[in-house]
């Protein structure tokens, strides 16, 4: 098995990837951000939907693991620093702690969980999606079938429980389940599959030689295309999203 590797790129992820913080905006509902709240945006990105919520009149961090995507964030204007989101480091300071398509990238979702927690006041509110159970299905079988037709093996990079192991994990915590659904959510692509792969997908690329990463790529593309293109040539990649708002308790310290 090798070890994964993922390097975000803000202006690929501008390009190929728009439409996941386009597509946040149910997220931003069910947050019901109030104006003059303090939230912090776990995983936020290059700052799209950061920006929505100062947009709203709340005071905003935002953290996120990556320099590139910080800095990003950081040329909107946004209170945004580097921090790993299983390592947070706040206490009590948060009416809402938000998250849009990025928990599913922390794979130690206990220490996740933790922090959010010691980072929301008695009564915050843990609201978010990710991708669930199911997310991107074809889309791995394919990258792990041309994976191991040349002697590779990848660890998966994702974490997508679920919803009955993301609840007990939440509510182990102490928070209390509002809502918590898995959505299907076939999502149309920019282009074909290959701008997603690029984007999402290196550490499955990445194992491979430089010379050999191109025809790999094509080799998934087609793999995927009878499955994700439509006769239009639409490419829907096969999401499943996990959104849930929680609450800690008052009561709780
Ligand atoms: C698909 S992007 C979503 C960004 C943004 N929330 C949006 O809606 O556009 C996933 C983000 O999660 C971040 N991420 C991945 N692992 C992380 C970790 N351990 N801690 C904090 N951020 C992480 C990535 O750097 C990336 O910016």
């Amino acid at each position: 098995m090798s070890s994964t590797t993922q390097h975000w790129n803000p202006a690929q992820y501008g390009k190929d990837a728009r439409f996941v913080s386009d597509l946040g905006m149910p997220v931003v509902d069910l947050l019901s951000p109030q104006r003059g709240e303090n939230i912090l945006d776990l995983g936020c990105g290059d700052g799209a939907l950061t920006a929505k919520l100062v947009e709203l009149g709340c005071n905003v961090v935002g953290v996120d693991s990556s320099f590139e995507m910080i800095a990003a964030a950081k040329s909107l204007g946004l209170n945004a620093r580097v921090m790993d989101g299983q390592a947070l480091r706040f206490t009590h300071e948060f009416d809402a702690v938000f998250s849009n398509a990025a928990l599913h990238w922390m794979k130690n979702p206990e220490c996740v969980i933790a922090g959010v927690w010691r980072a929301l006041k008695p009564g915050g509110r843990f609201v978010g999606e990710f991708g669930g159970c199911g997310n991107v299905t074809s889309i791995v079988t394919a990258l792990e079938s041309a994976l191991s037709s040349r002697g590779k093996m990848v660890a998966s990079p994702w974490f997508f429980p679920h919803p009955e192991e993301y609840k007990r994990l939440l509510e182990a915590s102490g928070f209390e389940i509002k809502t918590l659904e898995l959505i299907p959510r076939p999502t149309l692509l920019p282009g074909d599959v290959s701008g997603w792969l690029q984007t999402f997908a290196q550490p499955y690329i990445s194992v491979l030689p430089a010379a050999q990463r191109l025809d790999f790529i094509s080799e998934v593309v087609e793999t995927l295309r009878p499955l994700l293109c439509d006769t239009k040539g639409d490419w829907k990649a096969d999401y499943v999203r996990l959104r849930f708002a929680t609450t800690k308790p008052n009561t709780a310290t």
